[in-house]
């Protein structure tokens, strides 16, 4: 087989979570060359650039304008996205965007339509939905073992005021819990179980929350954090299944998180879509519960020699990786516009459901491909790296 030409690829937004993206795309994927580092922020990108051994620091015209660079990388705070991808598009480049795709559905909108008439692929995080966890359950869905999904429970609280204390971006649009993490949840639902079909929905905003001086002194004195913070839902999927959906950032203590399915021929729970390895448990009515094996890769433990403080962040990058494939090979990107798109539309018509108390119609409609099983990330009892990559390929 001929060697596959690495795609040229840009990361624009140098900050916390980059860290985990840039360490990742640069050692972990044979398909991506990254060579460039861009941030309004100069220095930070200098920093990431020097850290991680990126070749070229760049303005994001500098971008725009360089031939060679086919794919962006858009780690911008959620406010900066639409013009980040914008941008990006017009130059035409294929994008991958941190999520949300954007802080406004019209927005959204636009980029598909442009992204279409360009004929450019944009993926969207979260690509923890190509995480081992997500990836294994689907699998015993496609394989028949749990039947036809007929309901689901689906849960996630956070104090979400004091952890817009550290994370400043959090105070803005698109700061909301449901914005923030439910998205992880809704972006699983829909790699399990396809497209949703109407919804509706009760919600309630964030409390004011006034500065309690346990991080950032420089925080405003106080601030409410747009948005609805806290939704209940119900949701109709085009298979059949009915899920209810909870997402409560107006809580307090540890992180809870839950997801639960009921099929026909068992009850499956998934661990924490947030993370790459959320367990995958099934009982059967007359075996109790059984914790099933990994049946992919990217479980999140990545094995490469240096140790970051970030790598509990896992394999952040399998979505920009899947995309490159993607251009390679030809073929539509996994994590896909339609994908954003319609787990953006899933969100805020939860908003309009609750705002206007009537049942929501999705205009959106997506299909996300699985990876291949059988290929995994560690070999020899986890001491050395495997073909996990192989998983992306078609
Ligand atoms: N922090 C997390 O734990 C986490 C986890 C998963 C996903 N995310 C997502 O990743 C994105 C970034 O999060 P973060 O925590 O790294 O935020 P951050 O605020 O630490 O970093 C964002 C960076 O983007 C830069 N930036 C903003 N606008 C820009 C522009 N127009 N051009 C170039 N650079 C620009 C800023 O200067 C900053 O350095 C967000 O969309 C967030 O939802 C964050």
């Amino acid at each position: 087989m001929a060697a596959v030409r690495k795609v040229k690829t840009a990361v624009v937004g140098c900050g916390m979570i980059s860290n985990i993206y840039i360490r990742n795309l640069k050692q972990l994927f044979s398909v991506i060359d990254l060579t460039a580092v861009c941030d309004l922020n100069a220095a930070a990108a200098q920093e990431k650039a020097k850290t991680f051994g990126v070749e070229r620091v760049m303005t994001i015209d500098e971008i725009a304008a360089d031939p060679e660079i086919e794919l962006v990388v858009n780690l911008t705070a959620p406010v900066a996205h639409y013009s980040v991808i914008k941008q990006m598009l017009e130059a035409g480049k294929h994008v991958y965007t941190e999520k949300m795709f954007t802080t406004d559905l019209a927005q959204a909108q636009e980029l598909v339509k442009l992204a279409d008439e360009k004929g450019l692929m944009i993926a969207v995080a979260p690509d923890t939905a190509l995480g081992a966890g997500v990836q294994t359950a689907r699998y015993m869905i496609d394989s028949g073992l749990v039947g036809d999904i007929t309901s689901g429970l689906v849960s996630v609280t956070r104090n979400q005021n004091l952890n817009s204390e550290s994370f400043k971006f959090l105070q803005k649009a698109g700061g909301t819990l449901p914005y923030d993490v439910g998205i992880y949840y809704i972006g699983a639902l829909i790699a399990l179980l396809g497209p949703v079909e109407s919804l509706c929905a009760f919600a309630a905003p964030a409390p004011l929350h006034e500065k309690q001086l346990l991080f950032d002194t420089a925080n405003p004195d106080a601030w409410t954090i747009p948005g609805n913070n806290l939704v209940t839902a119900s949701l109709s999927f085009a298979c059949g299944a009915l899920v209810s959906v909870h997402f409560n950032g107006n809580a307090v203590g540890s992180e809870t998180s839950f997801m639960r399915f009921f099929g026909t021929r068992a009850a499956m729970e998934v661990g924490d879509p947030d993370t790459f390895a959320g367990e995958v448990k099934l009982t059967f009515p007359e075996s109790g519960t059984v914790t099933m094996p990994f049946t992919h890769g990217y479980n999140g433990v990545n094995m490469l020699p240096e140790k970051g403080w970030f790598d509990f962040y896992g394999h952040r990058g399998i979505g920009v990786a899947d995309l490159a494939w993607a251009i390679r090979e030809g073929r539509p990107n996994r994590l896909s516009k339609e994908y954003g798109l319609h787990c953006q539309e899933i969100l805020q018509g939860i908003d309009e459901a609750a705002a206007t108390g009537s049942v929501y119609h999705l205009k959106s409609r997506c299909k996300v491909a699985p990876l291949r099983p059988g290929f995994f990330s560690s070999n020899g009892d986890g001491r050395s790296r495997a073909d996990a990559e192989r998983s992306l390929m078609a």
